[in-house]
């Protein structure tokens, strides 16, 4: 059987972790398997650019953070935008599938890649996705690869923070990634305690922040830590639609919240006020012991899937076991925190701030 492989959309650890549990479980288990990658996502398969890999190439990928195939963001937008010169990027990818006889396309990628992905199903392409993102947003599975080790990175560069704003007695802002689901900052905040966590999903307000924050002040605390998710949101700019908040804080020369916030809580709080963007640190680097385990889990059960035959599906992890969903019921939707979800109630027990 002739298998490709794809990884799409933002890169993050166990990229190649998932892509060796699935190459040695079809190498292992499948007589005269063959395997293609297409580099750079699903460019190369609208170029019809495949790279024959051995299982060798495979092996000793497990700790190798990034993706050998490298990836790129092609907005499912374009996929069924006619072109110059006629056709349309999804009619190359599926004249290229067929074109190299394949049996099945795994796509390690997020919920932009899925919606790629339901698109080639519905062209009677057979293909199995794999939850990758950092943010931990696909609908339809408890946790994505990736989003551990992002919320180890976080935790741990909190931590560091915290020693370097008791020294000098600084309010200190964490800038995590996490645009529209505040998933890997709330787990982030809550292991490196954080004493207030803003996330997309709970608009917050100034008052409220400000003065949980001068409350620590008077009661001679040295270090206040809070964690910003870069989707965070005032609950003044709640009613705004995304653009036009982009819009606000371009004219500032601002793309997300934190710069406007370190100036108003330090003049508000009278506290010398920093904020650190943790950045694209969150996303390289080799995967966490838990991701190891879970791309393993991932990536072999995906094998299994393609040899029983089940197409048009993405692995899923849900209440600890290895499952899937049809890729048609999730495409397109994403999960988000519940404001009033365990979670965030086990945060606000203990004292954190989300701005509410
Ligand atoms: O999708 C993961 C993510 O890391 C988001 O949290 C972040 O907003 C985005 O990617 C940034 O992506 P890039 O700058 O690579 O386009």
């Amino acid at each position: 059987m002739k298998f490709g492989i794809l990884t799409s959309g933002g890169d993050c650890a166990g990229l190649n972790a998932v892509m060796r549990a699935i190459a040695l479980y079809l190498y292992t288990n499948i007589k005269n398997t063959e395997i293609v990658g297409f580099p750079d996502g699903y460019g190369g398969l609208i170029r019809g650019e495949a790279i024959p890999m051995k299982r060798e190439d495979f092996e000793g990928l497990l700790a190798v953070g990034g993706t050998v195939l490298g990836t790129r963001r092609t907005p499912f937008k374009t996929m069924t935008v006619e072109e110059e010169g006629g056709g349309t990027r999804l009619a190359r990818m599926v004249a290229n599938y067929r074109k190299l006889g394949l049996d099945c396309l795994f796509t390690l990628g997020g919920a932009g890649t899925h919606k790629t992905a339901a698109l080639l199903c519905a062209e009677g392409c057979r293909v199995i996705g794999l939850p990758k993102t950092i943010d931990n947003d696909i609908f339809g599975t408890d946790l994505t690869f990736g989003f551990q080790t992002a919320v180890d990175v976080a935790a741990e560069a909190i931590d560091r923070i915290r020693t370097t704003s008791e020294s000098h007695g600084r309010t200190m802002l964490v800038e995590i990634m996490g645009n529209k689901a505040g998933w890997l900052t709330l787990h982030a905040g809550i292991a490196g305690g954080a004493d207030a966590i803003l996330i997309p999903e709970i608009p917050f307000n100034l008052d409220i922040l400000c003065a949980a924050l001068d409350a620590r002040n008077r009661a001679g605390k040295r270090c206040n830590i809070i964690a910003v998710a870069e989707g965070a949101i005032l609950d003044s700019e709640a009613p705004f639609r995304r653009r036009e908040r982009a819009f606000v804080r371009a004219e500032r020369g601002e793309t997300t919240v934190t710069p406007h916030l370190a100036e108003v809580i330090g003049e508000r709080t009278g506290v010398e006020t920093r904020a650190t963007v943790l950045g694209y640190i969150q996303r390289g680097g080799s995967p966490c012991a838990f991701d190891r385990v879970l791309c393993t889990r991932l990536g072999s059960y995906a094998g299994k899937l393609a040899q029983e035959g089940r197409f048009g599906v993405t692995v899923a992890y849900t209440r600890g076991q290895i499952t899937f969903n049809a890729l048609s019921d999730i495409a397109g939707k994403y999960k988000f925190v519940d404001p009033d979800g365990e979670l965030v109630r086990a945060a606000e027990r203990i004292g954190v701030c989300f701005g509410r």
